[in-house]
């Protein structure tokens, strides 16, 4: 046993070496539109929405109106098989509404991302076998792609640190390079498309390091999984309502998706829930009168009321507020801020230019010189009053929330300026 008072508190750290950071966690307690306040009071700018989630601020009372208004009338009940409640139904119709494309079917799930992925990932499975083609099982993913933590996102992952020690999970999985639509095409010829049931795609790679689409590759991406059949999934967890200036990147990108795998931003993180987003294609076989097929999957939380009432006034409230039309507004100005960041001798590579959504990679020989060089600018950073957090081992994340103001931006810049002279080797 170890004694309580060498670990002061038994919440097991996501990600965290507990061995460290035992008792040394920062509090967080409340938070004010872009702003997050810990136990002590001090206040710090969030520069990456929690995580890629807190779309429309902190502090946002109607949402909490809104959570509190349904659980006093039906906080849940299920919606397997022969149950719905309004606030599901109404939510998903929206969903379908704002959704890229025509005739969607929304599939409801209760937590985060990763409950999304692999929904998608056996609706994609499923729905072959309801269109007589079983033979259809493998799944392609990308080199530097995170698709969430359970089974199927795991094994989906393109970043090594983060499967290897879970590989092999699920099996009949296969990578691509990221960035090369070539090797996509080859790679479905090489398994042979009667084999292949989806490819996902971030849009734009998140936790991978944040990459936008190289250009041209998203289109030919898509060319190639049309003319084998292969099922097209837009992994937006992280780019979905709203964070590229469009409900959807896929609408920004023109790609007409079989399937759309949706959460954070979709409630902003005020209660958990997801969504997988399915076109006329792949809920046809399911929905076609007289049809029989039955997608048998589903979680107890999935259409939970509660959650559903709050993702539906965070929909109004994104759109009340114009706040898509802000993120299209700000995109320049984030990409401008950050461009000077380039020149530093620390700085690899700086990207922005899609959304709010940035990344400064850290040089590599700077890297290699010092490998906690990251954790310590993450450190730095926080200590000038601004919240950001490393990826993948090698870059700094920026993906504020949308009500973020110029003023914010720039104190953001300035905060990984000066963190970064401050760390220099002299
Ligand atoms: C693209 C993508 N897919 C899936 C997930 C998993 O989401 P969650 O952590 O909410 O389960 C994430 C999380 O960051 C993500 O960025």
């Amino acid at each position: 046993m170890i004694p309580d008072h060498e670990h002061p508190t038994a919440l097991w750290n996501p990600f965290a070496n507990m061995a460290e950071l035992a008792g040394r966690a920062l509090p967080i307690v409340s938070g004010h539109g872009s702003t997050v306040v810990d136990a002590g009071g001090r206040e710090y700018l969030d520069a990456i929405a929690s995580l890629w989630y807190c779309n429309v601020g902190y502090g946002r009372a109607e949402l909490a109106d809104a959570a509190a208004a349904q659980m006093r009338q039906l906080a849940g009940f299920q919606t397997f098989e022969y149950y719905t409640n309004p606030a599901a139904d109404a939510l998903s119709r929206r969903i379908a509404g704002i959704a890229p494309v025509p005739g969607a079917k929304v599939f409801l799930t209760p937590g985060g991302g990763s409950d999304a992925v692999d929904t998608a990932g056996k609706l994609a499975r499923a729905y072959w076998h309801a269109v007589g083609e079983p033979g259809r099982q493998v799944i392609i993913s990308r080199s530097h792609a995170y698709h969430g933590m359970n089974a199927y996102g795991t094994s989906l992952g393109g970043i090594p640190l983060l499967t290897r020690e879970f590989a092999p999970l699920v099996s009949l999985v296969e990578q691509v390079p990221w960035d090369d639509a070539e090797a996509l095409g080859k790679t479905i010829e090489a398994i042979g498309p009667g084999r292949v049931a989806a490819f996902f795609c971030e849009p734009v790679i998140g936790a991978g390091g944040v990459y936008p689409p190289p250009p041209g590759y998203l289109a030919a991406a898509r060319e190639i999984c049309r003319r084998h059949g292969v099922l097209f999934v837009a992994d937006e967890v992280i780019t979905g309502y709203g964070r590229t200036g469009a409900w959807f990147a896929s609408g920004r990108f023109g790609l007409d998706p079989d399937l759309i795998t949706t959460a954070k931003g979709l409630s902003s993180g005020y209660l958990p829930i997801g969504a997988v987003i399915a076109s006329a294609r792949v809920a046809e076989p399911f929905w076609r009168a007289g049809s029989g097929q039955v997608f048998r999957h589903g979680y107890t939380y999935s259409g939970h009321p509660a959650a559903a009432a709050v993702a539906l006034a965070n929909l109004d409230l994104i759109e009340r507020e114009g706040l898509i039309a802000r993120v299209a507004a700000l995109e320049p100005v984030l990409a401008g801020a950050v461009a000077p960041l380039a020149d530093h001798p620390l700085v690899g590579a700086v990207r922005a230019g899609t959304g709010l959504l940035a990344a400064v990679e850290i040089a590599e020989e700077a890297r290699a010189a010092d490998p906690s060089l990251g954790q310590r600018l993450v450190l730095a950073i926080r200590e000038r009053g601004v919240i950001t957090r490393l990826l993948r081992g090698v870059a700094l994340q920026i993906s504020p929330p949308f009500v973020i103001t110029e003023d914010e931006i720039a104190a953001i810049a300035a905060a990984f300026a000066g963190a970064l002279d401050e760390v220099a080797p002299r």
